[in-house]
């Protein structure tokens, strides 16, 4: 019985391969003949065209982004940035008055929120205002469920910046954004994920390949270029755009930058804290460079998920859609 059981599922992941193998050729039309693999005509360029459709960040984020990795530029020179930007600047004064920040007292404008948490308090807060519809609708093709990618993003954003404090990293405000970001690809990808996504997760199965792995060997390219692509077209900083295209596999020409080394090891993190676990799940490997690039060992990591889970539970503010919606408050209640 068991066995019958088991040949009809069986043969029902069979149906569902040849099915979405069908779907994908039939997506990819008459055109060139030649593709990464059976039906995978996706191609990384369609992917980045789609990238087009993605909101781009305001650029009164990019801007902060620059000011703050400027020695000279005054709180009030962010404030006024800020302001520039009405949706920008609400959402970053209901954030700075929520439970998280613990502030003694409201705070009634931008200057105040950047003299009170600092400077680069407030461009992580810019930045994750401005990415939070982004990052939290559902993306079907990894089975990640509205909100999961956006908690699994925060939760990266943090490791990260703890991993960072750890490793005596100096820009620990820069791994925030990198984790908060590198999965950014998943966003545009998840649309052909979903009909290639028997497909993938069968080589992860069959061929104990991690879930990147197998995108590759499906689609001809993953979701961490994707997301190099679109941190391109963002103008997000080189260091940045290398942690998120190479969050995975963090060794380049023989050598781990350490952003990169940060973002790889909290993503792992977060996935052995169960944050954001979508299709994906636990097939990842860990790169002992990216360890040693850091000067961190095992220990130090068990250390930082213990951490890392206490600081998640207090950090549920953040994580709840509220905080960050884009509509400000209708000044009631
Ligand atoms: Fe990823």
């Amino acid at each position: 019985m068991e066995q019958r059981s088991h040949r009809i599922i069986e043969a029902e992941a069979r149906a569902r391969s040849s099915e979405t193998a069908r779907r994908l050729r039939q997506a990819a039309g008459a055109g060139s003949p030649q593709g990464p693999a059976q039906g995978a005509r996706v191609t990384l360029e369609s992917i980045v065209e789609a990238v087009r459709h993605l909101p781009a960040l305001p650029s009164a984020v990019l801007q902060i982004m620059r000011m703050t990795n400027d020695e000279g530029v005054s709180a009030r020179d962010v404030a006024s940035v800020i302001s520039t930007d009405q949706s920008l600047a609400a959402r970053i004064l209901k954030l700075a008055n929520s439970a998280y920040y613990g502030l003694p007292r409201a705070v009634g404008t931008v200057s105040d929120a950047v003299i009170l948490l600092g400077m680069r308090t407030v461009r992580n807060m810019a930045i994750a205002a401005a990415t939070h519809n982004t990052l939290s609708k559902e993306v079907a093709g990894y089975e990640l469920g509205r909100g999961d990618l956006w908690r699994h993003s925060l939760a990266c954003a943090l490791a990260a910046q703890m991993l960072a404090e750890v490793a005596h990293y100096p820009e620990k405000e820069e791994a925030f954004v990198a984790g908060l970001l590198h999965d950014i690809g998943k966003v545009v990808l998840g649309v052909h994920v979903r009909d290639a996504i028997a497909l993938i997760q069968q080589r992860v199965e069959t061929e104990n390949l991690t879930f990147l792995e197998a995108e590759r060997a499906v689609l001809g390219f993953d979701h961490a270029e994707v997301g190099g692509r679109i941190a391109a077209r963002w103008n997000l900083p080189a260091p940045l755009e290398q942690a998120i295209a190479c969050h995975h596999q963090p060794m380049q020409n023989g050598q781990v930058a350490p952003l990169t080394a940060l973002v790889h090891i909290a993503n792992i993190l977060c996935l052995l804290a169960g944050v954001g676990l979508g299709a994906d799940g636990l097939h990842a490997r860990l790169s002992d460079c990216a360890l040693e690039t850091l000067g961190l060992n095992a220990q130090d990591i068990e250390r930082v998920l213990a951490r890392l889970v206490h600081r998640i539970a207090q950090a549920q503010p953040l994580f709840s859609a509220e905080a960050l919606l884009d509509a400000p408050s209708a000044g009631k209640g």
